[in-house]
């Protein structure tokens, strides 16, 4: 078998190791890997494909000497016995603030054509969120310029808004529009994570962007619906990794979009039934409540910065009783809830004022003149 070139900067050249093991089987996104020495659970591993290298990550150990792992790049090519490699690391990106400005995927290499970034450090993608101790509550409001959100559902500095509708209701047109009400109006920085969605809006994103200028104070982060659920499923947590290093580097305020949250919860759910495990209610993960607030708990502020996040969320066939919708709800300080029948009549933002809400919505908070 010929040499494999990596194509993360974060790992060496896997020709300059011992392999651990080999594949034994492959379904889909699932590798078997049979190794002397089991792995850690969450570790990266490497393996040659077609003169390139794919990156898996170890999710079960099955018995002494076999692990299972989802591949996070496509298989075409894989087959059985071929030599795995240990990175020797968990799935990690390279960070440094020149992200600024750049178009990355899930690893943090560029998809803009640019040269790979040149990283300060490189951060853990499954990284613990902040002590309790050192976060801090969200704090004002953040107006946005749209009558109807800033009256009945406010946007609140360092807290999280989640924009809630079925398909098609105006979610994604509704983030970009706060995404440049909010540009204009504050200095901070942006993060954007595309997960699961249409490949079509992260062009358009990226292009308007750039004519605009808000490129410069924005990283875009891209796992859309074209990659493996690996990918889908790690992409939010890639995105946010850099929106916490922007908070700790820069001491900025970080606005954090994530275009769709529910696709998370989906791709969790995919590969949690490609690795075996029996599904709990209304078919999805029993995991569920976890992996929702293993994304939403770092999503906060602390004492070096704030990060301020509104996040796209799907309902699945308008059902707001929907599990997934109900584990994303639980996490929100403030909920926009886009109907159908508004959107319907052509009036937009759909916004449906009964439904929508906000936590910090006290005569206290906002005084009596709101
Ligand atoms: N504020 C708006 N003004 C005019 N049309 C809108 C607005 N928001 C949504 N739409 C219409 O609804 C369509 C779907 O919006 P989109 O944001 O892509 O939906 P979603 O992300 O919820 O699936 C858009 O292509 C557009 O035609
Ligand atoms: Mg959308």
């Amino acid at each position: 078998m010929n040499a494999p070139t990596a194509v993360r900067p974060s790992v060496a050249a896997p020709s300059s190791r011992e392999p651990i093991g080999h594949v034994v089987e492959v379904h889909g996104p699932v590798v078997d890997i049979a190794c002397e020495m089991l792995p850690p659970l969450h570790r990266a591993l490497e393996v040659a494909i077609d003169g390139g290298s794919a990156v898996l990550e170890v999710l079960h150990h099955l018995d002494p000497h076999q692990v299972r792992a989802i591949a996070l790049h496509r298989t075409a090519g894989l087959r059985r016995g071929a030599p795995v490699f240990d990175s020797g690391e968990p799935l990690r990106v390279p960070v440094s603030v020149k992200c600024l400005g750049r178009l990355l995927d899930a690893f943090g290499a560029p998809l803009d054509g640019g040269p790979p970034l040149a990283p300060s450090e490189f951060r853990n993608l499954l990284a613990p969120p902040p002590l309790l101790s050192d976060t801090l509550p969200s704090s004002d409001i953040l107006e946005t310029g749209i009558k109807v959100i800033d009256l009945l559902c406010p946007f609140i500095r360092g807290g999280k808004t989640g924009l809630f509708g079925g398909a098609g209701v105006g979610k994604t047109i509704l983030i970009m529009e706060f995404m440049q009400a909010v540009a204009s109006l504050h200095s901070g920085v942006s993060v954007f994570a595309g997960v699961g969605e249409r490949i079509r809006e992260g062009h358009e994103l990226w292009h308007e962007m750039r004519d605009n200028g808000a490129l410069a104070n924005a990283v875009l982060v891209f796992g859309q619906m074209d990659e493996s659920p690996g990918v889908r499923f790690r992409v939010g947590l890639a995105a946010l990794t850099y929106a916490e290093f922007l908070r700790d580097a820069l001491g900025k305020e970080v606005l954090f979009l994530m275009d769709n949250v529910f696709r998370f919860v989906q791709a969790g759910s995919e590969v949690s039934g490609l690795l075996g495990r029996m599904p709990a209610t209304v078919g999805y993960q029993p995991t569920l409540p976890s992996e929702v607030a293993e994304l939403e708990d770092r999503i906060v502020s602390s004492r070096r910065g704030n990060i301020t996040s509104v996040q796209a969320v799907y309902v699945p066939a308008d059902d707001m009783t929907d599990p997934a919708v109900g584990a994303i709800l639980a996490h929100l300080d403030t909920r926009v809830i886009l109907s159908r029948a508004q959107a319907a009549k052509g009036i937009y933002p759909a916004v449906d004022p009964l439904a929508s809400g906000s936590n910090l919505m006290d005569r206290h908070f906002l005084g009596d003149r709101h």
